[in-house]
């Protein structure tokens, strides 16, 4: 089969999605009709325009500016729906979805609106798209960790809810050792931990990740080639990446996708995955990153074969339902 058939139809596992980032246009536009908000756009098009970002900062401003929108928990539901349907046609057979609550609780949402929301969604989708679906709260590391901490509390009596705890939002000038309390109380109570290090950020970045917050996993971590050690590090505990091509592309980590350092990555024998991170924002779900990904770099069958089954070997499903999927 043509290697574009091949890439859309294989099943897969995406690892890195921020829920809030899948929020298309239009449907901001319809929540802020259904909950009488008012934009500083006049319709769908003016919106998309303002999407040209320089850096991360650049479009965190206007991805926060979008959430404001999502007020009660059929909001959040609609939002995760809509992508647990797109996953689908993906043929995304395992999700973990990043939310990030302290954008909402901030604005007075409660956090039972949040999850239960966004749960529902995922329950819905196992039962009617046959989409495996999970969640990973997030802290926005431009924040303090107190902040983190009080969200935490906040997020406890739906401890049942979520399977991990990750961190994202400014890197720069945020390290993860910022973290270190919060992530050392999520260990204890059994979370799985993940970390945004290595976006814009430096190799020290992701060390840090790992040896102060003990990550299991290194969301994006595309500088790391720029330490051999680190690239050792990673090899030897096979500590997964999940990058995510046409984000570093619109945020300009890189100039173009044949820069994307993942075949280097994946020749480093890391255990890479592609991801979307923020879809609505940066010009395609996930099978979109795949295809134009392997077109501008030269990927080939065998690294797709490679990409799908780190994706399962890094995700956080059990033993028994990964047998079920091999
Ligand atoms: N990096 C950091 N924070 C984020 C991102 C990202 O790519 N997307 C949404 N929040
Ligand atoms: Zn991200």
């Amino acid at each position: 089969a043509r290697l574009p058939e091949l890439l859309r139809r294989m099943p897969k596992a995406e690892l890195h999605i921020h829920i809030e980032g899948s929020l298309e246009p239009e449907l901001i536009f319809a929540l802020a009709q259904r909950n009488g908000v008012s934009l500083p756009y006049a319709d769908v098009e003016s919106l998309r325009q303002a999407y040209a970002f320089t850096n991360l900062q650049s479009f965190l401003d206007i991805y926060y500016a979008g959430a404001s929108v999502l007020i009660q928990e059929q909001d959040f539901y609609d939002m995760a729906w809509a992508y647990l349907q797109r996953a689908a046609a993906d043929h995304v057979v395992h999700a973990e979805l990043f939310f990030d609550p302290q954008t909402h609780t901030a604005r007075g949402i409660a956090m039972e609106t949040v999850v239960r929301g966004l749960h529902r969604a995922c329950s819905d989708a196992k039962a009617q798209l046959g989409v495996d679906a999970t969640l990973i709260l997030c802290f926005l590391r431009h924040l303090s960790e107190e902040d983190a901490l009080a969200t935490l509390e906040q997020a406890l009596p739906f401890r049942d809810l979520f399977i991990g705890v990750g961190l994202d939002s400014s890197e720069l000038g945020h390290p993860p050792e910022k973290f270190a309390r919060v992530f050392a109380r999520c260990r204890e109570l059994g979370l799985h931990l993940v970390a945004h290090a290595g976006e814009e950020g430096p190799p020290a970045y992701i060390w840090s990740a790992l040896d102060v917050l003990n990550v299991q996993r290194i969301d994006h971590g595309v500088q790391a080639l720029k330490d051999p050690a680190l690239v050792q590090r990673l090899a030897q505990d096979r500590i997964p990446l999940t990058v995510c091509p046409f984000s570093n592309v619109k945020l300009c980590v890189f100039p173009d996708l044949a820069s994307s350092n993942l075949a280097q990555l994946l020749d480093a024998g890391l255990a890479v995955t592609i991801n979307s991170d923020d879809p609505a924002y940066f010009g395609g779900y996930l099978n979109d990153n795949f295809v134009q990904t392997f077109a501008a770099t030269g990927l080939t069958a065998h690294h797709a074969y490679t990409l799908a089954r780190n994706s399962f070997e890094a995700s956080f499903v059990t033993e028994a339902q990964r047998h079920d999927w091999e």
